[in-house]
């Protein structure tokens, strides 16, 4: 059976989805390589540690429950702080402010969020962005990755999706910006993105938070997020 522990002298289990950019993606399907700020981030936090990772690149509505059975010990996947996962699994301290917002091709007509009644709307499943869709009655298609939901708008499939801000932020400077539009939710909170761990290994969080202060005090946490947020 699988441990609830990490054992520190194997590498880390790491639970990602790689499709959300700039967070956590590869650069193809085929690519051996994770990149992103969340990425990065970990990388430098193991290495403070002196561990080794192996990640996992599972659905995002997999990742809690993963680490509730203990075959992962860390959740390194764009993962906002929620009361109901907090009951689910422990939190580091927050590494990103994120909001949900609309995204929406130039020419689908809808401009604010009330237009997405009687709309369908692509989203990932088991993310805020499918749950304020499902608390606001909205209709739906649902994908595993966030790479398909944005690839849904692409193809026409659906005209709007709901996704955090850096993820279309960024995917606007990088593809979109004439053919798309990024629309506000009004009412929406901040989002606290975060890691996530095995509610019994308490002691993984806690080195994972003293590792990242000692990165915002040395300066490389603030490299990084100038990195790949270019700010
Ligand atoms: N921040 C959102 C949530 O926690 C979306 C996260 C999606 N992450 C991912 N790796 N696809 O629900």
């Amino acid at each position: 059976k699988a441990d609830k522990k990490a054992d520190a002298s194997k590498p880390l289990r790491v639970a990602t989805n790689a499709t959300f950019v700039p967070f956590e993606f590869k650069e193809d399907a085929n690519s051996k390589e994770y990149q992103g700020f969340e990425m990065d981030l970990l990388r430098a936090v193991a290495k403070e540690m002196g561990r080794d990772l192996e990640i996992n690149n599972i659905a995002f509505s997999g990742i809690i429950p993963t680490l509730q059975q203990g075959d992962m010990d860390i959740a390194a996947a764009g993962m906002t702080v929620t009361k109901d996962r907090a009951q689910k699994v422990n939190f580091s301290e927050p590494f990103y402010e994120s909001k949900l917002v609309i995204l929406t091709p130039k020419n689908s007509g809808i401009k604010t969020a009330a237009d997405l009644a009687g709309k369908q709307v692509a989203i990932q499943i088991g993310t805020t962005g499918a749950q304020y869709a499902e608390e606001n009655g909205l209709q739906t298609k649902q994908f595993d990755n966030n790479s398909e939901v944005i690839m849904e708008l692409s193809v026409g499939g659906s005209p709007a999706a709901i996704l955090d801000k850096p993820v279309a932020d960024y995917f606007l400077t990088k593809d979109g910006k004439d053919k798309y539009n990024e629309i506000e939710i009004p009412g929406t909170k901040s989002e606290y993105l975060a890691f996530a761990f095995n509610k019994d290994n308490k002691e993984l969080m806690n080195e994972v938070n003293a590792a990242m202060e000692k990165l915002k005090a040395n300066g490389e946490f603030q490299k990084l997020y100038k990195k790949w947020f270019n700010t």
